[in-house]
C-alpha cells in the first residue's frame, strides 16, 4: 500500500515535470506579439491557446529539454495544409512587438511575407543572444536596421528584403562574424557599403539590390573568400569594378547592373569563376579585354548599355560557353568573331552599336 502511494506520487511528479511546458513568461511574451497583430483570414492564431505554449501553438517551436520558445516560424506563403484550406496567401498587418526580445532563448524569427506587418524592427532584437535567423522578408516594415545589429554573433541569416527600411547599413553590420546570407533587396536603404564589409568571413550571399545604396565598391569584399552571389544591382554605386572580384575563389554571380559604375571593364572578369555577369546601365568604357578562355564559362553575360568601343575581341570564341550574352547599346565596331557556340545568338545581342557588322548581323 505505502509502496503504490510512493510510486503514484513518483509518477504525478514525473509527469507532473513532463507536461510543465513553456514558462509562464514565454507564453505571456507570446501572447503579447500576438496581440499586436491581426491576422482576419486564416485563424493561425486560434491555436495559440492553453498554458503549453510548446505545444500545438502554430509556428511555435520549444527546446526539449530547456522548454522555452525557440523558434517563431510564421510565413504568410508556404505550403502548409491550413493556406490549402483557405486557398489564399496569408495577409497579417499590425507591428512586430518588442515583448518578442523577452524570449531570450529565440534562435529563429521568421515573420515573413504577410504583406501588411508595419512598424519597425523592434531595436532590442540585437539583444537576443542566440539568434541565428531573423528572417522578416515581405512585409512594410519601415525604420533602420537597428545599429547595434553587430552583436548577433551567432546570427547566419538576415533577410529583410521587401520592405521599407530606411537608413545606412550600420558599420556594426561587418561584426556578424557568423553571417552567410545577408538579404537587404528592395528597401530605402542609403548611405555606402561599410568599408569594412570585408570582415563577414563566413558571407556567401550578398543581395544588396535595388535600394539607395551610393559609393564605391569597397574592395575589401573581395576578401570574402566564401562568397558567391553578390548583388549591388539597381543602386547608385560609382566607381570602377574592383579588380580583385575577378579573383575571388568561388564568385559565380555578380550583378552590378542599374547603377553608375564607370571605368575599364576588369580582365579579370573574363577569366574568372564568374558565370552570371550583368553590368548593364552603367557607364563602363574602354575595351572589352580579349583575354576569353577556357576558364571563360557564362550562363550569361550582359554588358548592354554602357560606353565600350572597339571590336569584340577574337578571343570570344575560344570561351568554354556563353549561353546568353548581350552587347547591345554600346559603341562597338568591327567584325562579330565566329565561333561554334556564336550560332544561337540573335541580331538582338548585338544591335545599337557603331558599327558591328557579320552574322547575325548583316555582312561587312
Ligand atoms: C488591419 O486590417 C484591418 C482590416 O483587415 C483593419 O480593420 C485594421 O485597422 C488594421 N490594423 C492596423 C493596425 O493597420
Ligand atoms: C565590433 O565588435 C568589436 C569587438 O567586440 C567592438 O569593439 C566594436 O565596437 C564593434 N563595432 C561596431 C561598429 O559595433
Ligand atoms: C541585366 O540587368 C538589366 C538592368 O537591370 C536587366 O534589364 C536585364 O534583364 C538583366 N539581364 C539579364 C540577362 O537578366
Ligand atoms: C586566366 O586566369 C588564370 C588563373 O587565374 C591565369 O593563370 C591565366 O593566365 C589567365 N589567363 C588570361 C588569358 O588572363
Amino acid at each position: 500500500m505505502g509502496t503504490s502511494l510512493l510510486i503514484t506520487a513518483v509518477l504525478v511528479l514525473l509527469v507532473g515535470t513532463a507536461v510543465k511546458g513553456c514558462p509562464p513568461s514565454d507564453k505571456a511574451a507570446l501572447l503579447a506579439f500576438k496581440a499586436a497583430l491581426h491576422e482576419p483570414y486564416l485563424g493561425i492564431f486560434k491555436s495559440w491557446k492553453g498554458n503549453d505554449c510548446c505545444k500545438k501553438w502554430y509556428g511555435i517551436s520549444c527546446d526539449p529539454t530547456t522548454k522555452r520558445v525557440a523558434d517563431i516560424n510564421l510565413r504568410g506563403e508556404s505550403e502548409d495544409p491550413i493556406f490549402q484550406k483557405a486557398h489564399r496567401t496569408g495577409y497579417m498587418n499590425g507591428t512586430i512587438s518588442p515583448a518578442i526580445c523577452k524570449l531570450t532563448r529565440l534562435s529563429s524569427v521568421i515573420i515573413a511575407d504577410w504583406k501588411g506587418i508595419s512598424g519597425i524592427i523592434p531595436p532590442c532584437i540585437s539583444s537576443l543572444p542566440f539568434l541565428r535567423i531573423l528572417d522578416l522578408i515581405g512585409n512594410q516594415l519601415s525604420g533602420e536596421i537597428p545599429f547595434d545589429i553587430g552583436k548577433l554573433s551567432r546570427l547566419t541569416v538576415l533577410n529583410i528584403a521587401d520592405n521599407r527600411i530606411t537608413g545606412r547599413m550600420p558599420r556594426s553590420i561587418a561584426n556578424l562574424s557568423s553571417l552567410m546570407h545577408l538579404d537587404l533587396r528592395n528597401n530605402l536603404i542609403s548611405g555606402t557599403i561599410p568599408q569594412n564589409f570585408g570582415k563577414l568571413r563566413m558571407l556567401s550571399r550578398a543581395l544588396l539590390s535595388g535600394n539607395r545604396i551610393y559609393g564605391p565598391i569597397p574592395y575589401t569584399i573581395s576578401y570574402i573568400y566564401r562568397l558567391s552571389d553578390l548583388d549591388l544591382s539597381l543602386n547608385r554605386i560609382s566607381g570602377p569594378v574592383p579588380e580583385s572580384l575577378g579573383k575571388m575563389a568561388v564568385l559565380a554571380t555578380l550583378n552590378l547592373d542599374g547603377n553608375m559604375i564607370s571605368g575599364k571593364l576588369p580582365a579579370t572578369l573574363i577569366n574568372s569563376s564568374i558565370s552570371i555577369l550583368n553590368l548593364s546601365r552603367n557607364a563602363i568604357e574602354g575595351n572589352i579585354p580579349d583575354v576569353f578562355g577556357p576558364r571563360s564559362y557564362f550562363m550569361m553575360m550582359d554588358l548592354s548599355y554602357n560606353n565600350l568601343k572597339g571590336p569584340i575581341p577574337k578571343s570570344i570564341a575560344s570561351a568554354s560557353y556563353i549561353g546568353h550574352l548581350d552587347l547591345s547599346h554600346n559603341h562597338l565596331c568591327g567584325a562579330i568573331p565566329a565561333g561554334s557556340w556564336f550560332e544561337h545568338l540573335e541580331a538582338a545581342s548585338f544591335v545599337n552599336n557603331d558599327c558591328l557588322c557579320g552574322k547575325p548581323l548583316k555582312s561587312c
